[in-house]
């Protein structure tokens, strides 16, 4: 819509944000065209790979201050500035785990030998004469780090919303350890231990982060009886002290410590993402469903994620099912690919095998070397 009207500039807000390889290196060269007839262009991006792509020259911004301005490419000569602000490097996360640090995300002995398995068989979803989602299987052992890739429309948050139950299945069903789950509630499904994230991170505006995350731990008090708590008995006093050093334990691990006090609603839309995962963490599920979490985030985020939901995955034992368009992240991250095109899975396997698939790179990935360049799997 903003080149309907032939502009002499467009400003884009997050040209790659949520989209397939094949759509973002179509959209680059639509650009590009633009560009050299004569447009100016500006665009905001979280993918440094996307806009050396498009630009020749860079601002860099953070808290309001230009921190480098110059030659697009003169940014990787800066890794100081592309440094990750929340999620951290992969040294400091395992530095994180130093001896006498709280245990985030429940990381007890009994904990991690829990584990549970979740099964689709024949999922199916039909939204008029589309079929989202037809005829998937999908087995995610205890442990296991699945991620889920396809085109926009392929039908993986469909997928996530049937697994975590926020809509009815017209085929097919969901079991968790051997018990049909397919009809239970999604707020019955955090107990049985299936936690999801959203595609647009969902949180209480007014609540701060901190409150947003002790919201979420709320449910793993180990006392909630109502009338202990409203008496102050020691053992619901117990419970909330260790629940807030949890909170803070998490607070800490995601460096949202300059945010704790804040209300979601004033902050970034990739703040409010790791806010959003910190929540998700907090419930300490045994199957996270995470739907794009490094879409919003900056790239030195994103890249830090997977050493981070390893990290996650070790500590609890907990599954992981990813939905990602960053090949990079994924293929460091899984044991398993598992593509969609129109509802249907197409290819599965290791993600060296998958990504390597004619037809995921034809329908998918798109044969732009930049692209095959960023699916390199990064460790
Ligand atoms: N509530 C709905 N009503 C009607 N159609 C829907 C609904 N939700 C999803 N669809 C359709 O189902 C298909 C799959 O959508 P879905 O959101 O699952 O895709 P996706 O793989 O998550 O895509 P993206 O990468 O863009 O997030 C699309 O054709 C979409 O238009
Ligand atoms: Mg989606």
């Amino acid at each position: 819509m903003a080149f309907v009207t032939e502009p002499r500039a467009v400003l884009i807000d997050e040209l790659s944000l949520g989209l397939a390889p094949t759509i973002v290196g179509m959209l680059v060269d639509k650009v590009r065209q633009l560009h050299e007839m004569g447009t100016t262009i500006v665009v905001i991006e979280q993918s440094i790979n996307v806009a050396l792509l498009m630009s020749q020259q860079a601002l860099f911004l953070e808290k309001g201050q230009v921190r480098f301005r110059g030659r697009a490419e003169g940014l990787l000569d800066r890794p100081e500035i592309l440094r990750a602000v929340f999620v951290g490097d992969a040294d400091q996360v395992a530095s994180a785990d130093g001896a006498g640090a709280t245990p985030v995300a429940g990381a007890s002995a009994a904990r991690r030998r829990r584990g549970a398995h979740l099964e689709c068989r024949e999922l199916t979803k039909r939204f008029g004469g589309i079929t989202a989602v037809g005829g998937v299987d999908l087995v995610v052992p205890p442990g296991r780090i699945i991620g889920l890739i396809g085109h926009n429309g392929a039908g993986k948050t469909t997928l996530f919303d049937m697994l975590s139950g926020f809509v009815d299945l017209d085929g097919g069903r969901v079991l968790l350890d051997g018990t049909d789950i397919s009809d239970e509630p999604p707020h019955r499904r955090p107990i049985l231990e299936v936690g999801r994230s959203f595609q647009e991170a969902l949180l209480y505006p007014s609540l701060t982060v901190t409150d947003c995350v002790k919201v979420a731990l709320e449910r793993h008090l180990a006392n909630r009886d109502p009338v202990a708590a409203a008496l102050h008995l020691p053992a619901s006093t117990d419970s909330e002290r260790s629940a807030h050093a949890r909170a803070e334990a998490l607070i800490d691990l995601l460096g949202l410590d300059a945010y704790r006090d804040r209300p979601t609603g004033e902050l970034s839309t990739g703040t409010r993402r790791i806010v959003e995962l910190a929540c998700l963490l907090a419930q300490d599920p045994a199957v996270i469903l995470l739907d794009e979490p490094s879409a919003g985030v900056a790239q030195s985020e994103s890249e830090a994620l997977g050493p981070l939901l390893r990290r996650i995955q070790a500590e609890t034992g907990c599954s992981l099912v990813v939905i990602e368009h960053d090949m990079g992240l994924l293929s460091g991250l899984c044991d398993e690919l598992v593509a969609l095109e129109q509802g249907r899975v197409i290819a599965r396997g290791t993600p060296e095998d998958v990504l390597a698939d004619p037809a995921v790179v034809a329908s998918y990935l798109g044969t732009d070397a930049a692209f095959v360049a960023r699916s390199g799997p990064r460790r």
